[in-house]
């Protein structure tokens, strides 16, 4: 018995389609294919010939194994440039009007406003983890373990000492660890509190950072940045006002109060009749936190806030449920 490995492979490669490719690889490589029954007659040869014909016999087998495989790739091209020659695409054609689209989260649009007027004033925007040590969230920034201000952030603890950060301010720290002044970054992002939800409170929210340090940085330089932002996230003729308040990281600490852009100052429901809103926490950057990561105090001075990008989104849309912001309710989602 014997096979033509010439004619075989002509036939393969003048093959013109998958299923005749198909067909010819079951003719010989088939459990009843010709190369098949070829190599099984080997077995019955005399044993001195027996060994070289059957290592040509396995050579062949693979050469034609080779060709097939040759020839599937080279019709399966022929096949999709066939397809692309009959596809067409109409640019011109209209655009589906579908008014299904989505759109950005409002708490998010706002966060996108803030960063873009920090942005206009040079700031740079910088990312911290949302899983922080107690060093960076609380130690690093003058809240001892036992110090009251650790009862006004209630923390989640992780096991193992890690928490989920109260605050942004933890961005702080790691930023100033790793570069020298002049600082000025916004850090927005996600934080922790395990506190009773109500309409004004919800156990996780964002924040949004910021962190000026340089030669000669004064409180004015703090009010006007303020200003500057309120003014540009809730409009022109907002004002503010510094009131006192502490934070173990910065001396003096202000809460700021804009006015109410509801009623512009003269008092509606939503400031409950004082035409101001409390908006965030800031003050002048802490001497211990400076030395804390390597900063000369005697040299550089700053300035920090932190500010809830919900309370400012639900003033901006007189949304009175911060909560609804984070549920899965498209009916209120749409409205924005
Ligand atoms: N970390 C404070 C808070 O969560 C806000 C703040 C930031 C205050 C920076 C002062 C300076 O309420």
């Amino acid at each position: 018995m014997s096979f033509d490995e010439k004619i075989a492979t002509v036939r393969i490669q003048a093959a013109t389609s998958l299923d005749e490719l198909e067909k010819l690889r079951v003719d010989y490589l088939g459990r009843n294919g010709e190369l098949t029954r070829y190599l099984r007659s080997i077995g019955e040869m005399p044993a001195g010939e027996r060994s070289a014909v059957g290592a040509a016999g396995n050579k062949m087998r693979q050469r034609i194994e080779k060709s097939l495989q040759e020839g599937k790739k080279k019709l399966q091209q022929l096949a999709i440039l066939k397809e692309m020659a009959t596809i067409s695409l109409d640019i011109t054609a209209p655009a589906d009007s579908s008014d299904s689209f989505g759109h950005s989260h409002p708490v998010l649009e706002v966060i996108d406003e803030l960063v873009r007027v920090f942005w206009q004033m040079g700031y740079t925007v910088v990312d911290g983890p949302e899983i922080e040590t107690e060093w960076y969230n609380f130690e690093a920034l003058n809240i001892f373990k036992d110090h009251p201000a650790r009862d006004m952030q209630d923390t989640f603890y992780l096991e193992g000492g890690n928490l989920p950060r109260t605050h942004t301010s933890n961005v702080q720290i790691r930023y100033m660890e790793n570069h020298q002044p002049p600082i000025r970054i916004i850090a927005p992002g996600k934080v922790y509190r395990n506190e009773d939800e109500d309409q004004r409170h919800s156990w996780q929210f964002q924040q949004i950072e910021g962190l000026v340090i340089d030669r000669g940085i004064s409180v004015a330089d703090l009010k006007g940045t303020l200003l500057a932002m309120m003014r540009g996230i809730l409009g022109e003729q907002t004002d503010i006002k510094l009131l006192p308040n502490f934070f173990p990281y910065t001396e003096p600490s202000v809460e700021m109060h804009a006015t109410c852009p509801g009623c512009k100052g003269s008092g509606c429901s939503m400031c409950s009749g004082s035409g101001w809103l409390e908006l965030g926490g800031a003050g002048m950057v802490h001497a211990q936190v400076l030395r804390n990561v390597n900063i000369d105090p005697e040299v550089y001075t700053g300035f920090a806030f932190g500010f809830g990008p919900e309370r400012i989104t639900a003033i901006k849309h007189g949304v009175s449920d911060v909560r609804e912001f984070w549920r899965p309710n498209f009916n209120f989602l749409e409205k924005f």
